[in-house]
């Protein structure tokens, strides 16, 4: 039997290239592997807006056609919305019972999000239960990995945390650990070279058309010290030089780093191959994308299917929970 494994993603924005090389290529190439559940969590979308949730229909729809744009494929694994499966509902008001305050006060995108983020209100009990619920997603599948990025390791530490607990008060062998599988990049910086992030205004969305990231892309920083071009320059200080990383090849990446220690070519010149990489990277996807936008049923499809296997999973473990916590 395959291993289980579980993400989501959350649609508060459209799909960027973080959430791609960060999470979902990931995703695509472990379906060949894997019992793969894959959520879209509607509900954590509305942990941060709740106050204007009327956009997140439209960041859901997107992000289901970046799923299958991008080459998950509904025969070989599930993709599902949180919402439509009741159940996560039922267990993370269940785990909240036993998730001690402190472990959530203790969570670093708790006090960071709140800071950072100025025009919402965060201080809420569903924004700090955001990981309970997330604990929920993973621990009601049995998923021993979940594919995120670096910045979900400290929800994922706490799941099993609270896997833990529930062990130790209920002592039933139900629920399983799970560990975080990271990608070869794990953080992907944006274009101010801060993590790339829906929240920042610092993305590429892979929505953007080719002259949107091109403009991007001209108007990112360099290393400060390049003031001309004939200035040498430190790749290392440039988050053009971090994208080339990812989405260049070792040739193009030597040969980018070495000419700008040496100023032989401009920072115009480094992005253009940038430019062009990314442009190569998601071409596939965006003549699939074309494709899935005028087969809005299909997609409809797809989700129901999946909604119907998640749920059906989703119960066997809460029948089993029920009963350990005297429920049933
Ligand atoms: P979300 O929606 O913010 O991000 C979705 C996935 O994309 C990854 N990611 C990145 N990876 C690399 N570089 C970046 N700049 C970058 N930005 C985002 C994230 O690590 C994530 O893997 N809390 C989760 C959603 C969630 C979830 C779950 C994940 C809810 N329930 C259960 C896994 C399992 C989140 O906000 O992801």
């Amino acid at each position: 039997m395959k291993e289980r494994v579980l993400s989501g993603m959350q649609p508060s924005g459209y799909l960027h290239l973080g959430n791609f090389a960060g999470a979902l290529k990931n995703w695509v190439r472990l379906q060949d592997i894997y019992d793969c559940f894959y959520c879209v969590v509607d509900w954590h979308a509305l942990t941060s807006n709740y106050a204007n949730p009327s956009p997140i229909a439209d960041y859901k729809h997107d992000m289901l056609i970046n799923f299958i744009a991008a080459g998950l494929d509904p025969n070989k694994c599930t993709i599902f919305l949180q919402s439509a499966v009741k159940q996560h509902a039922e267990l993370h008001l269940l785990l909240s019972m036993i998730t001690p305050l402190g472990w959530l006060e203790r969570v670093p995108t708790y006090k960071e999000k709140q800071t950072e983020i100025k025009d919402k209100d965060l201080n809420t009990y569903g924004f700090l239960g955001y990981p309970v619920l997330q604990a929920a997603d993973i621990l009601i599948y049995k998923a021993r990995h979940v594919p995120v990025g670096v910045d979900q390791i400290p929800h994922l530490e706490l799941t099993r945390e609270i896997a833990r607990r529930f062990e130790f008060l209920y002592g039933k062998g139900i629920l399983t650990e799970p560990e975080p599988l990271l990608t070869e990049s794990p953080k992907v910086v944006g274009l101010d070279g801060r993590k790339m992030s829906k929240s920042y205004d610092n993305a590429i969305y892979l929505s953007d058309t080719p002259e949107q990231i091109d403009k991007k892309i001209r108007q990112m920083m360099t290393d400060p010290a390049r003031k001309r071009k004939t200035d040498k320059g430190d790749p290392e200080l440039s988050p053009v030089y971090a994208l080339h990383k990812i989405f260049s090849s070792p040739d193009e990446i030597a040969h980018v780093a070495a000419a700008c220690k040496t100023a032989e070519i401009g920072c115009i010149d480094c992005k253009r191959i940038l430019i062009k990489n990314i442009s190569k990277e998601l071409e596939p996807l965006w003549s699939k994308r074309e494709e899935l936008t005028g087969s809005p049923s299909m997609l409809k499809d797809i989700l129901n299917a999946g909604n119907r296997r998640a749920a059906a999973e989703a119960e066997k473990t809460m029948e089993l929970i029920r009963e350990a916590m005297n429920l049933s």
